[in-house]
């Protein structure tokens, strides 16, 4: 007898590990390895939440209308053309189960979100990574990969892990030089900490182009990552093929909840906002000062390049973990020689720059001693 097969790709895939969040034995952590909020929830998104639980034996809307309506509002869309999700993540892998399968071809930059490649390789399709010109996505290069196969382009603007961004002109000119019928996939989770006059998360090429989907994210400003809520702004056609896909019920309704309340508590948004505005460049000028090549960032995180390698890297990964401090390690990306840091509190911003300064100057001191010797 023959055991169950999974389809074609399935164990290809290199299961997504996420941020760790646990230090050693009798450490109190300090996570800064997801990208989260740096504030915690917002206030009223919390009472939100607690007041949906005498409901809980209640099925939610399975149209999220009241969420729908309160992203609309916030942003000045049409809400039929938003579709919610349990994350963006539910929405990479939804669009990807819609528009590609067995023997189609799924484009993304060399360091883009992991969840691309996972997400084609769960279809049958073959995701292809477009090599980077100095850690951002290459026009020329992405539209020069494209083939008949080709039927999705993912593209995260901001990127993570990298932290770079193209800018509005980049992203038209990606659009104009792609096939109609391959779907362009703007992932921008992180579209609210970005400060540039050039930068736009896509919602004028949604409604001007059949091809076009935005996604965004209650996980990083909005500071709800634990109740998994995402987004969706499409041309009517895909959000119906959306529509027909998901779950029922795929967003809860505490979620729901605390996901309106949260969209409608602009003042927190603007607190993480002014937050972010002073702790990265605070932190990046830190870590340069430590000896680190630092990846400037429109995010809510930092990509630092160690000297020493991935050696290094992983070294002083070890270092901050023993000292309570869970950073992401960055192999999984191709990127070994570099740590990505979320920019949390004022407190935490100031216990990771003094543990990798501490790092840096124990190696600097090593090394000093193994040339005089
Ligand atoms: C670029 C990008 N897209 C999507 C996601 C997934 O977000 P969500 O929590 O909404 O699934 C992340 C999370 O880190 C991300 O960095």
């Amino acid at each position: 007898m023959t055991s169950p097969a999974p389809k074609p790709g399935i164990l290809e895939i290199a299961a997504y590990v996420g941020g760790k969040s646990k230090a050693a034995p009798g450490v109190t952590p300090i996570k800064l390895s997801s990208n989260e909020g740096a504030l915690g929830p917002s206030p009223k998104a919390m009472a939100a939440f607690t007041a949906a639980a005498p409901d809980l034996h209640r099925y939610p809307d399975g149209g999220a209308i009241a969420l729908r309506a309160a992203i609309a509002r916030r942003y000045g869309l049409e809400a039929d053309r938003i579709v919610c999700g349990a994350g963006s993540d539910e929405l990479i892998a939804l669009l990807t189960k819609a528009y590609a399968g067995p023997g189609d071809e799924v484009l993304y930059s060399q360091h883009g979100f992991l969840m691309y490649p996972i997400a084609a390789k769960s279809v049958g399709a073959t995701p292809i990574a477009v090599p980077e010109q100095n850690l951002t996505a290459d026009i020329d290069g992405l539209l020069a990969a494209v083939t008949p196969n080709t039927r999705i382009l993912f593209l995260a603007n901001p990127n993570n892990p990298t932290g770079t961004l193209l800018p509005a002109e980049a992203v038209r000119r990606l659009h104009a030089g792609l096939p109609a019928s391959v779907l362009l996939v703007l992932d921008a989770a992180y579209a609210e900490y970005v400060d540039r006059n050039d930068y736009d998360p896509g919602i004028g090429l949604v409604q001007a182009a059949d091809n076009v989907v935005m996604l965004r994210t209650f996980s990083k400003i909005y500071a709800l990552a634990a109740l998994r809520l995402g987004w969706a702004y499409c041309p009517p056609a895909i959000a119906d093929v959306l529509n027909r896909l998901r779950g029922p019920f795929n967003t809860g309704l505490a979620a729901q909840a605390a996901g309106v309340a949260a969209m409608e508590d602009q003042a927190f948004v603007d607190a993480v906002k002014a937050h972010n505005d002073i702790w990265r460049p605070w932190l990046a000028q830190e870590l340069a000062a430590a000896g680190l090549s630092v990846v400037p960032s429109v995010a809510n995180f930092l990509l630092v390049r160690f000297p020493g390698g991935a050696a290094a890297a992983a070294a002083c990964y070890r270092f901050l973990e023993a000292r309570g401090l869970i950073v992401r390690e960055m192999g999984g990306y191709g990127l070994g020689d570099c740590l990505r840091i979320t920019v949390g509190t004022e407190a935490e911003c100031r216990a990771v720059a003094a543990g990798i300064t501490a790092f840096c100057t124990e190696q600097s001191t090593t090394a000093a001693a193994g040339s005089a010797a």
